[in-house]
């Protein structure tokens, strides 16, 4: 009798915490399949235990396993203007990258917000709710104002650490004294020049995003909803909760605001589906008794995209090392002939990960490559070529699971040489796997708490009781610039006035010297 009672109390708390099946609104609108994947993990799952998703994105699935799971696809839509505004080789400079984001920013927001299915969505007449929007908080702050045009609460998603962006957005202070800005890329210990660059780096981010970024942002606001368009700085800030793909210590800990969540590893859930491998493929690795190096340049990179003498590097390097190397690249063949080369168009990376015969991933510093490496307990070598991935880098060196090598600078001996000492020095290994170990320590998996997260901004419509005070402030004041040039015009005061009381001491003695002087030489001439 006792046990019917406990059975029907906890089923009676299991349903009053349960929230039947929520509509929810998918915005993500970044084409990089390193970003969708984190994004569909949690999506997938959402509608797994029940919710109804319609999802914008330019990746569509086509998951028939999934029901009340519609994509709505963005390929169309972004046909001509992608092509126009990507261009990876130009992106090692860090302010062409960002001037590049803020385009497809624009891109983005026109796109989603003309978008017929959106339109359907806008119309007043329209009789289906939503109860939550899932957005990509990746320079489409027009969008954000679908959660006041709606009157619906929004969670913002980052497949990145947080960047300054984020940091500034959800108020998070941003301590450039100690923690190198992601986009910065600067080294964990900061010298003080670093530290210099360091702040110039986020500072300069902020200052884009409030004046460029922004405004662009605005103006597809106002093109729209016209009058009736919210403030953009309103609605940019009215995050609930910021979903992070990252986790500690790969993301440096800090003090961040409550409504920051670090979710990193959604991909190791168990119910999320693995793409499966060729038996060729794994014939290739079940055989390569002596080890095997696996070689990406993810998503975004094009091996075309780098110099050919960093490609002669890659090529002539990995072709002498005794060990078979599988290279997920673009190209049909090789230049020279190398027998423990195979050539992949594409593979599985994490079930590549997963094998047994794995020595070593080399690869560009992707975060979410990053995290597969080390759930899979392999060392790295990272060449870093733009956006977050020398940030990731750097800290894959400081926790010791891994080494750098930067392109403008690599030679095929300092290759060769990292390489082999990565793969030889157990060291690495030791340390990938507990730095693992200490990672899947935690109390619930990371999806575990997404979802409940994301439940608990639905039951309450918002995360008001996690909304802290800097959301509500303007962005100069959030970032103390009010009070740093009060006290630099009051110091200048103060200076000026010291400046005007000691020449007018300086004049006053002066002069009666001189009048002094004057008379001696009177009463001299005389
Ligand atoms: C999904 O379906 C669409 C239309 O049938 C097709 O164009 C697209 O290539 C499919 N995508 C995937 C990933 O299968
Ligand atoms: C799909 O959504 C509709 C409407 O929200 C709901 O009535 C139906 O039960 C859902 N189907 C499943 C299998 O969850
Ligand atoms: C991409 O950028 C590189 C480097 O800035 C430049 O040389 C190249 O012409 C650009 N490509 C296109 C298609 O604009
Ligand atoms: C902020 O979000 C809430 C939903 O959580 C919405 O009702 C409100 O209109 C939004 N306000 C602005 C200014 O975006």
């Amino acid at each position: 009798m006792a046990r019917i009672v406990i059975v029907l109390m906890v089923s009676l708390i299991f349903l009053l915490n349960r929230i039947d099946s929520a509509r929810i609104l998918g915005i993500f609108p970044h084409p990089s399949h390193s970003h969708q994947i984190f994004f569909h993990s949690l999506t997938s799952e959402l509608s797994r235990r029940g919710h109804e998703l319609v999802i914008f994105t330019p990746k569509v699935t086509n998951d028939t396993s999934l029901v009340n799971f519609t994509e709505i696809s963005l390929v169309e839509a972004y046909a001509a203007g992608w092509k126009e505004i990507v261009n990876y080789s130009s992106y090692r400079e860090l302010w062409v990258f960002f001037d590049a984001c803020y385009r497809a920013g624009v891109l983005f927001s026109e796109s989603i917000l003309s978008h017929p299915e959106m339109e359907k969505i806008l119309n007043p007449q329209s009789d289906k709710k939503f109860d939550l929007i899932l957005i990509q908080i990746f320079y489409v702050d027009a969008l954000h104002a679908l959660s006041s045009i709606l009157n619906v609460p929004m969670i913002g998603l980052t497949s990145l650490a947080p960047i300054g962006i984020h940091h500034h957005t959800m108020g998070n202070p941003p301590l450039l004294s100690y923690i190198p800005d992601v986009m910065g890329g600067q080294p964990v210990n900061m010298n003080f020049w670093q530290r210099i660059i360091n702040i110039y780096c986020y500072g300069r981010q902020i200052f884009e995003f409030n004046f460029i970024h922004l405004k662009k942002q605005e103006r597809v606001l106002k093109k729209y909803f016209g009058n009736n368009a919210p403030d953009i700085r309103d609605v940019s800030k009215n995050i609930s909760l910021l979903l992070a793909s990252t986790q500690y210590p790969i993301y440096h800990p800090r003090p961040d605001m409550p409504s920051v969540k670090l979710i990193g590893g959604l991909r190791f859930y168990k119910s999320t589906p693995r793409e499966k491998m060729s038996p060729r493929l794994q014939n290739i690795l079940d055989n390569a008794k002596e080890g095997f190096i696996y070689f990406s340049l993810g998503s975004n990179v094009k091996l075309s995209q780098l110099s050919e003498e960093n490609r002669n590097v890659f090529v002539h390097v990995l072709a002498e090392l005794p060990y078979k190397v599988i290279w997920k690249c673009d190209l049909d063949d090789l230049p020279i002939k190398a027998k423990n080369i195979f050539l992949e168009k594409w593979v599985p990376q994490q079930d590549i990960l997963a094998h047994s015969n794995i020595l070593l991933f080399l690869y560009q510093g992707g975060q979410q490559s990053t995290e597969e490496a080390i759930n899979n307990g392999v060392p790295l070598v990272g060449f870093p070529v733009f956006s977050d991935q020398r940030s990731n880098v750097n800290n894959v060196v400081s926790l010791g699971i891994g080494q750098k090598i930067e392109l403008s600078s690599m030679t095929k001996e300092s290759m060769k040489k990292t390489v082999l000492e990565v793969i030889q020095n157990p060291r690495y290994k030791k340390n990938v796997i507990e730095l693992r170990n200490y990672i899947n320590d935690r109390m619930n998996h990371p999806m575990e708490e997404a979802i409940w997260w994301t439940e608990y901004v639905i039951r309450h419509k918002g995360a008001p009781a996690l909304r802290n005070r800097y959301q509500d402030v303007p962005w100069y004041q959030m970032e103390g610039l009010d009070i740093l040039i009060f006290f630099i015009i009051l110091l200048y005061a103060l200076l000026y006035s010291m400046y005007l009381v000691t020449r007018c001491i300086i004049s006053k003695i002066f002069l009666r010297a001189r009048s002094s002087r004057n008379l001696d030489r009177n009463w001299k001439s005389d």
